[in-house]
């Protein structure tokens, strides 16, 4: 499954759309339901407009109806990749600090970590239940 994910990051990585960084990524999510997602970041001339590759793999995970993440691929060039704070944040609110985070280069697994430990002391949809 992790082979699976990895390629399938990787083919994301390729369609990137990253004109002004040259910075491609890809990822791959796998949902409760056992489906994978992949997405790619999507830069825009009005730079803040641009999306990451999570954030673009969490939009398919929730509209084909997934709920839950409970693996994550993440591929990009250079120094190892790690997920910017919005990206921990956002798959934050659909796993669990033991979600585990394969961080690859364009060739490889490089790393894997936990959510827990890109993002300790989470704050998350628990801290909003009414009590
Ligand atoms: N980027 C991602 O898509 N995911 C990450 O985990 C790190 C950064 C993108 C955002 C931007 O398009 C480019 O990489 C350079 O920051």
């Amino acid at each position: 499954m992790l082979g699976r994910m990895i390629r399938l990051a990787k083919a994301a990585r390729a369609k990137a759309y990253a004109p002004y960084s040259g910075y491609k990524v890809g990822c791959c999510l796998r949902g409760e339901s056992g489906r994978l997602f992949a997405g790619c970041n999507v830069e825009n001339a009005a730079y803040p407009q641009g999306q990451c590759a999570e954030a673009s793999a969490i939009g398919a995970l929730v509209a084909a109806g997934d709920r839950r993440i409970l693996e994550c691929v993440v591929v990009g060039a250079g120094a190892l990749i790690t997920p910017c704070g919005g990206c921990r944040q956002r798959l934050r609110e659909f796993a669990t600090p033991g979600l585990p985070v394969h961080l690859c280069g364009p060739r490889a697994l490089r790393r894997t970590v936990t959510l827990g430990e890109l993002l300790p002391m989470s704050f998350g949809p628990d801290h909003l239940k009414k009590r």
